[in-house]
């Protein structure tokens, strides 16, 4: 953990979601920024997955970091009882797999902390497990800084930079993927002006993007989702770039709700569209967008704000929040491994999985 901080502080950002300190797990809990900074101790591997599932954390790549926690915290347990612990062991990671289905880094990360106990003696299981998820934290910071050197090459020397949700430090194990791009492009001294669109229903530009933003110095001016097209054509928006949960191997992107839309301006309006995001984002199973689950959560997300209804008594709401941008819409998506550039399914199978197409 002191490693990681210090990469982190170097880079210039030291906002993380979670911390690992005195053998507990902590989550910072998202679902109560900007107002309040709650850290909540995770004792059992049931309450990373209650906070994976109920948004106190949320980001493809931490919400995988934290259910890597989680197995470290389920092998804790069962290295007491001693007996079966593998099968016990496989048995919590299909839960905590289950926990969001469309941020494929949930899958990635527990199938490799599994990995690494293979063979694994009981009484060796916590001690392996947490070298592997402190692993796995550090590779993603490294991984977005990287990142960020890449991406922030790309923004424009001066301008305006849209982004959609929160793909920063608090979705990932630190510095962020689009705002690591951004804060990469502003280390190199780009006068980037950064717009934020607010992301409903959740509000994850609005409370968590501003914030962390903010804290780190960088200045940020918020709009509502629907005011993205007017900001392009009144020439305000030189870039955007988003995060993803899941890039399927042609390149198609799955994304927070709105990020399509955003897409689809950008080429009305001739700005490009970049997606930042890590090679455990990409699904080598997926062959399109169209095998991406998308998730669906509750209509009282939609129709109340603050427990306060915001729509007539007895209305439904329907309630997707991710989804698909296809692989023509994006310029160019941003990896740790280097920029990736059309056509997208020769280029990620060569540069991400590594075969040849
Ligand atoms: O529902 P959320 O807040 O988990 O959705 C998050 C996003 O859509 C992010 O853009 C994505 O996970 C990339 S985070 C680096």
């Amino acid at each position: 953990m002191k490693e990681i901080l210090e990469i982190l502080k170097e880079a210039g950002s030291e906002i993380v979601p979670f911390r690992w300190e005195d053998d507990a797990f902590y989550l910072l809990d998202q679902r109560k920024l900007p107002w309040k900074e709650t850290w909540l101790l995770c004792k059992t591997w049931e309450d990373t997955f209650s906070g994976i599932k109920d948004m106190a954390v949320r980001g493809a790549p931490a919400i995988g970091i934290t259910a890597a926690f989680g197995m470290v915290l389920g092998a804790r347990e069962v290295e007491k009882k001693g007996e079966d612990a593998f099968s016990e062991l496989l048995s919590i990671a299909k839960s905590l797999k289950e926990a969001r289905p469309t941020a494929v880094n949930l899958k990635w990360a527990v199938d490799r902390v599994l990995g690494a106990l293979k063979g694994v003696f009981a009484e060796g299981l916590y001690e392996r497990a947490l070298k592997e998820a402190l692993s796995i934290w550090k590779e993603d910071c490294r991984a977005n800084i990287l990142m960020g050197r890449y991406g922030g090459k790309l923004l424009p020397q001066e301008g305006g930079v849209l982004t959609h949700c929160n793909a920063g430090a608090l979705a990932t194990g630190g510095y962020g993927t689009a705002l690591g791009v951004i804060r990469g492009g502003i280390s190199l001294g780009k006068k980037i002006k950064v717009f934020s669109d607010e992301t409903r229903p959740w509000l994850q530009g609005s409370r968590l993007t501003c914030w962390e933003l903010l804290r780190d110095g960088i200045s940020v001016t918020l709009n509502v989702d629907s005011a993205s097209g007017l900001l392009m054509k009144r020439g305000l928006i030189q870039a955007a770039v988003v995060g993803a949960d899941r890039i399927a191997s042609n390149g198609d992107v799955a994304n927070k709700i709105g990020t399509y839309n955003v897409a689809v301006l950008c080429k009305e309006n001739g700005i490009p569209f970049y997606v930042a995001a890590p090679s455990s984002t990409f699904d080598k199973d997926a062959s399109s967008g169209d095998e991406i689950p998308i998730e669906e959560r509750d209509e009282r997300e939609v129709l109340y704000f603050s427990e306060k209804n915001m729509a007539p008594q007895g209305v439904k709401a329907y309630n997707p929040v991710f989804d698909i941008t296809p692989s023509r819409l994006i310029t160019a998506i941003i990896t740790e491994k280097g920029v990736l550039e059309p056509p997208y399914e020769k280029a990620i199978s060569s540069k991400i999985f590594g075969t040849s197409h």
